[in-house]
């Protein structure tokens, strides 16, 4: 226990502050057992120096370690209240010289999502690696996945050298190869270490077998890591969770400091809105603070009414986030459905909600060999660098400069599971040169003119189930009318804006992107669309649905079963489908998700297409479509 003595003897002195890290590695690299060393090992240390301070204590009568010990549960607190429910063990532990957190994360592939979420909230990385398997996929992975996430320092754990005679050859010719792949990650540091953590070599105690080894034991590499990258250093960013207004006489802006420091007087930028005023107070249940830091959870007021609404950053003035609605990221994705370009999803960034959609996946990295694949979509676990966009613009900072601006997660919009998390690599400023023209003739005027307000009725349904001829009939009534309409059919589109587009479900979310898209114009031209696509997907039936004013979206269901249509079978493709002759095809190897609360329901009616449509204009006359 001679190393034990050495750092007990170093003293409180140079105590370092707490270290946050994940372990990772494959299920039988002994991670557990690890743990449970440092765990162990770690309390006789521990236990060491109480004996050392009760005997300082009564000599000098200091109070020893309370102070460290709240330091730990706080910590601990902080996790469980930004609610991560994702299955990550965390366990503390701590030395003379240093306190420290470490999360065990699951080392199946499946739980890459478990493991980003442990290597978020980390300073550094300890990467187990068997000393008989060596370099394995997983290790790959999960060092790729901690350099995303920002992690500077790796400890990279060669395990289980005394499976392999402590051989330094072995040692040596594992960390070169580890060493290799690792370069373009550019990690800080990379300090690599023979052990045994069945027989607590080199963990805490000197292995007196690894002779030709004279670097750190695993404890002495973490107790010195120097992670003061420090969020307190960067530019303040200050996302409002809530704004706080008791009464007339004082409005507050609550939320976290999730970066820089901030002070009464120094004055500060909404970033949104780019209006600008002076921090008056910081507020706090124990009374008002000189300066609130990193992590602080306080309420600031500002000398002036300016515009501040939930989800806004406050910023110093002259070091301000990027303002943008378009940008650069990478996306891990975290759940079993694709992530498909040009859907809408729910982002999360700050305290800010917004929709939000990758408008373009340039490429998937291959996690094994870091090489760029193109791709379509992303699947569970896969890793790919998008463009995105969103609704509205949102502050935000490349994820290297801001673990914490430049962060964000995509919500699944009828699930609301966290489907990915993102790390911003930069702003893209796109068509800033073009302005929306302001138009002597609007829509309120042609809609006037026409006579008659404008709509998309868009029909949903499987292949075969009826809906362009309804439409077609319904159309065709309308004109009658002196209704004014168009009609935009999948097959005829098909032929045309969207001849480049497959049956692919990436493809079939483009194809009703366009189209609705098209039907918006449409419908600011004042007429009725119609609209007759399988759409399979709720999210682009919803998509569409919000592009137009409330009300002007209706949804018609053909409501035929799949029995019939392919009884019907009118173009022979069911048949060819069902031989494997077309991939892909709806209701049979392509889902179709039925709509829960379409404005028009039609059951196949024995009287035919013609009493559907009736049905149709009657639904249409009803909410005042048409007279
Ligand atoms: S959608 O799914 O993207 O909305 P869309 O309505 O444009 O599809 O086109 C569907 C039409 O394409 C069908 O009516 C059918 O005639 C034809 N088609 C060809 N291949 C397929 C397929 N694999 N799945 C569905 N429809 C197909």
């Amino acid at each position: 226990m001679t190393a034990i003595s050495d750092t007990t003897a170093s003293g409180a002195a140079e105590r370092k502050g707490l270290l946050r890290f994940l372990t990772c590695g494959s299920v039988d690299d002994g991670k557990s057992t690890l743990i449970g060393r440092l765990l162990y090992d770690t309390q006789l240390v521990l236990e060491d120096q109480l004996a050392a301070l009760e005997r300082d204590s009564r000599k000098h009568g200091t109070t020893g370690e309370d102070l460290d010990l709240a330091l730990l549960v706080d910590g601990l607190q902080a996790e469980r209240e930004q609610g991560i429910t994702i299955d990550v063990a965390y366990r503390f532990f701590s030395t003379p010289r240093r306190a420290f957190i470490v999360a065990d994360t699951p080392g199946h592939e499946q739980y890459t999502r478990n493991m980003a979420t442990g290597a978020s909230n980390s300073q550094a990385a300890v990467i187990l690696i068997d000393a008989r398997k060596g370099v394995l996929t997983q290790t790959r992975r999960h060092s790729y996945i901690c350099a995303l996430l920002g992690i500077k320092h790796v400890v990279l754990a060669v395990n289980k050298i005394d499976l392999v005679e402590f051989s330094g050859e072995r040692f040596h010719h594992i960390v070169a190869d580890y060493l290799g792949f690792a370069a373009p990650l550019n990690f800080s540091s990379i300090v690599s270490i023979p052990l045994s953590a069945r027989f607590g070599d080199n963990v805490i105690r000197r292995s007196e077998h690894t002779s030709w080894y004279d670097g750190p034991t695993l404890i002495e590499s973490l107790e010195s890591l120097d992670v003061s990258e420090g969020l307190a250093e960067k530019p303040l960013r200050f996302p409002v969770q809530w704004v706080n207004r008791p009464n007339l006489d004082f409005r507050g802006f609550a939320g976290t400091v999730a970066s820089g420091v901030v002070r009464p007087g120094d004055r500060v930028a909404v970033s949104e809105s780019g209006r600008e005023s002076t921090v008056q107070r910081i507020v706090t249940a124990d009374g008002d603070l000189a300066e609130a830091r990193a992590g602080d959870a306080v309420t600031l007021t500002l000398a002036d009414e300016v515009d501040v609404a939930r989800g806004d950053v406050l910023a110093h003035s002259d070091a301000r986030p990027e303002v943008v609605d378009q940008f650069a990221a990478e996306v891990l994705w975290m759940i079993e459905e694709p992530m498909l370009p040009g859907r809408s999803y729910l982002m999360r960034i700050g305290t800010r909600y917004v929709p939000a959609r990758v408008t373009s996946l340039k490429h998937k990295t291959d996690v094994n060999t870091l090489e760029h694949i193109a791709a379509k979509t992303l699947g569970l676990n896969e890793i790919g660098f998008c463009n995105l966009s969103t609704a509205t613009p949102v502050a935000l900072d490349a994820y290297a400069d801001n673990r914490a601006t430049g962060a964000f997660v995509l919500i699944d919009r009828f699930t609301n599971a966290t489907a990915g998390a993102g790390m911003i690599s930069f702003g893209l400023r796109r068509a800033t040169n073009i302005h929306r023209q302001a138009l002597l003739v609007d829509k309120a005027a042609r809609v006037h003119l026409n006579g008659h307000r404008p709509a998309i009725l868009w029909f949903t349904g499987l292949s075969g189930s009826g809906k362009s001829t309804i439409a077609n009939i319904v159309a065709r009534e309308l004109h009658a009318r002196g209704v004014h309409t168009y009609l935009l059919d999948g097959d005829n589109v098909r032929h045309g804006l969207n001849r480049d587009l497959g049956f692919t479900d990436a493809d079939r979310v483009e194809n009703i992107r366009r189209v609705g898209e098209v039907a918006k114009l449409f419908v600011d031209a004042g007429l009725i669309v119609l609209c007759s696509f399988i759409s399979p997907f709720r999210a682009e039936r919803r998509m569409v649905r919000e592009l137009v004013e409330a009300g002007e979206f209706i949804e018609v269901f053909v409501d035929t079963p799949i029995e019939e249509c392919k009884r019907r079978d009118p173009k022979g493709l069911y048949a060819r489908a069902l031989e494997g002759k077309i991939k892909n095809f709806t209701g049979i190897d392509s889902p179709y998700e039925a709509p829960e609360s379409a404005e028009i329901v039609l059951d196949p009616s024995p009287l035919g297409p013609e009493e559907e449509a009736r049905r149709v204009l009657e639904a249409l006359s009803a909410r005042k479509i048409i007279s």
